[in-house]
């Protein structure tokens, strides 16, 4: 009998219902059939969240990682986004049953995270260079299917009308601020690229001594500045977000060339969406509350 850690068993079926109840209850099937078809060993899997992903070993010794998740568009999408961003710096897909819900990976070794590296500017220029060397400019015949982020526009769009009194803690003016604030910086990109959409700390894994690779990627179209959000607001303490932020945001300022009045903008909106999605989940996340005011705080300051 294949033993679950409780939170993936409580996500899988929070997410997908009576198909997450499905899945769990055939994963251990599934397991053994790629087992067979790919002929592979696979061994206890790593700390768990949205996907059933283990350590395995192939017959003639190569050891991979085996990714099984609930069939789903996303994903597909994070297969889409591995093939379009395939490079040294990120996973390698070896092979795949896609419509199962089924990537086999390259195993990163020894793969901790980035949340290990516990100096937070070495953490920040790490991240700094995988991510020099991941975006791609959107080809301009593009048939991609990937999210964009007029995707996310539309999901503030919508929660402004349904919130005209504001978001839990979250005022309608600075609700009709992140709106505003949202459409401007959308209008005014330069250039789209192909982003990671989920880029944070627990998915650049160590690979070897000095190497770092990208995993799971959401994949979404937009604004590079844009993409460095997620990092941004992970790993950060509750007291002294102000100057960890500032500090974070100069290093990729400067190790990327990027605008940091776009990044501080977008800051401050994704902040907002992010609460209000937690609001909408039923549990107000405090973090991305506390990280508006600090990127108020932070514009004011730019400006002077
Ligand atoms: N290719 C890999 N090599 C080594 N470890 C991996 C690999 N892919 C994932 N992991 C481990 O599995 C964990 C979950 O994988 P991830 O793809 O992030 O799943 P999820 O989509 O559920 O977040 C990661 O945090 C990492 O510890
Ligand atoms: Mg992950």
């Amino acid at each position: 009998m294949l033993e679950l850690q409780s939170e993936f068993t409580k996500k899988i079926i929070g997410v997908y219902g009576q198909r997450g109840v499905d899945f769990l209850t055939n994963l251990e099937t599934i397991i053994s059939s790629y087992e067979q078809r790919w002929h592979l060993k696979i061994h206890p899997p790593y700390e768990l969240s949205y996907n059933y992903v283990a350590p395995a070993t192939r017959n003639d010794g190569i050891e991979f990682a085996i990714k099984i998740g609930v069939p789903n568009p996303s994903f597909t999408m994070e297969y889409e986004t591995l093939r379009m961003l395939a490079s040294p710096s990120v996973v390698k897909v070896v092979d795949e049953d896609v419509a199962n819900g089924v990537l086999l990976l390259e195993k990163i070794k020894p793969g901790n995270t980035l949340a290990t590296v516990k100096d937070d500017v070495e953490a920040t220029i790490i991240a700094s260079k995988v991510m020099a060397k991941l975006w791609r400019p959107l080809p301009s015949h593009n048939h991609l299917n990937l999210p964009t982020m007029k995707d996310r526009e539309k999901s503030l769009e919508s929660i402004v009308q349904s919130n005209k009194n504001g978001c839990g803690p979250i005022s309608k003016k600075i609700l009709a601020e992140a709106l505003t604030l949202f459409k401007q910086l959308h209008r005014t990109i330069n250039q789209q690229y192909i982003l990671h959409g989920d880029l944070h700390h627990y998915n650049i894994l160590q690979s070897g001594h000095n190497e770092w690779k990208i995993i799971d990627p959401k994949g979404l179209v937009g604004d590079r500045e844009y993409d460095v959000i997620q990092f941004l607001l992970n790993k950060l303490p509750y007291e002294n977000k102000f100057s960890i932020l500032d500090r974070r945001i100069n290093i990729l300022v400067e190790q990327l060339g990027l605008n940091k009045e776009r990044i501080l903008g977008w800051g401050f909106a994704h902040s907002v969406l992010s609460t209000c999605w937690s609001v909408e989940e039923g549990s107000l996340d405090e973090n991305f509350f506390h990280s508006i005011g600090v990127f108020q705080q932070l514009i004011e300051k730019e400006r002077g």
